[in-house]
């Protein structure tokens, strides 16, 4: 399977259904890290339901709809992405990241989300990649402005998460501000 260099150490490649077990392990370490934001964090308890939540991407890639994929840093599933929806009918599609705490703050997920978006653009011709975040979720939110998103807007009350309602706030950036909008940045 194709794996991609975000950094020393750091790969990046498909999560696929066969890594169930490796993802529920995952799942446990990182849950007190994203349950705030992730609603599989609240689903994804074990390797049956690890199972299902990673085959349900399977399928839907196999009808070129989603996708997820995982970072592994030495070796060691610590974070990953997802294309939550992907239109191609459309030329929109959503991306989403999770990251284990420890892992922050060294531009992992910003190198994924670039590899994703340029993939979008220029292997796919997307017109339009979205990010949906909490309005709380001020790490997601620099994340999006890092790679040159808009903010569009918010929607309010728009999900449910922990039983609670939850305004999102939707970024975006279109094809043709792509390159312009994000510059390359160092490191
Ligand atoms: C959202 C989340 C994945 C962001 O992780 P992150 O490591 O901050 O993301 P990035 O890869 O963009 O890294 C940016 C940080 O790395 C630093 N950095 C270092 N080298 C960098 C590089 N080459 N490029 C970009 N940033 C770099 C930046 O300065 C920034 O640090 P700062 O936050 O101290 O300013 C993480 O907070 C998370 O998992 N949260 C919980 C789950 C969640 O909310 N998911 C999103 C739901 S919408």
């Amino acid at each position: 399977m194709f794996a991609h260099q975000l950094a020393d150490g750091a790969e990046f490649r498909p999560l696929e259904p066969w890594r169930a077990a490796e993802f529920a392990k995952h799942a446990d370490r990182v849950r007190p890290d994203i349950r705030d934001y992730i609603p599989w964090a609240w689903t994804v308890v074990d390797e049956r339901t690890a199972g299902e939540y990673l085959q349900s991407y399977a399928d839907k890639q196999a009808k070129d709809e989603a996708g997820i994929y995982g970072i592994w840093v030495d070796g060691v599933l610590q974070g990953g992405t997802v294309f939550r929806t992907f239109d191609a009918g459309t030329g929109v599609c959503e991306v989403g990241v999770w990251l284990a705490a420890e892992m922050r703050g060294r531009g992992l997920i910003n190198r994924a989300v670039r590899h994703m978006i340029d993939w979008a653009f220029h292997e796919r011709g997307m017109h339009r990649v979205e990010w949906v975040c909490d309005t709380r979720n001020t790490a997601s939110a620099a994340v999006a402005k890092r790679l040159g998103m808009t903010c569009e807007g918010v929607h309010r009350q728009s999900f449910v998460l922990g039983g609670k309602r939850r305004d999102s706030q939707v970024w975006a950036v279109l094809a043709t501000e792509w390159g312009e909008a994000a510059p390359e940045p160092r490191g």
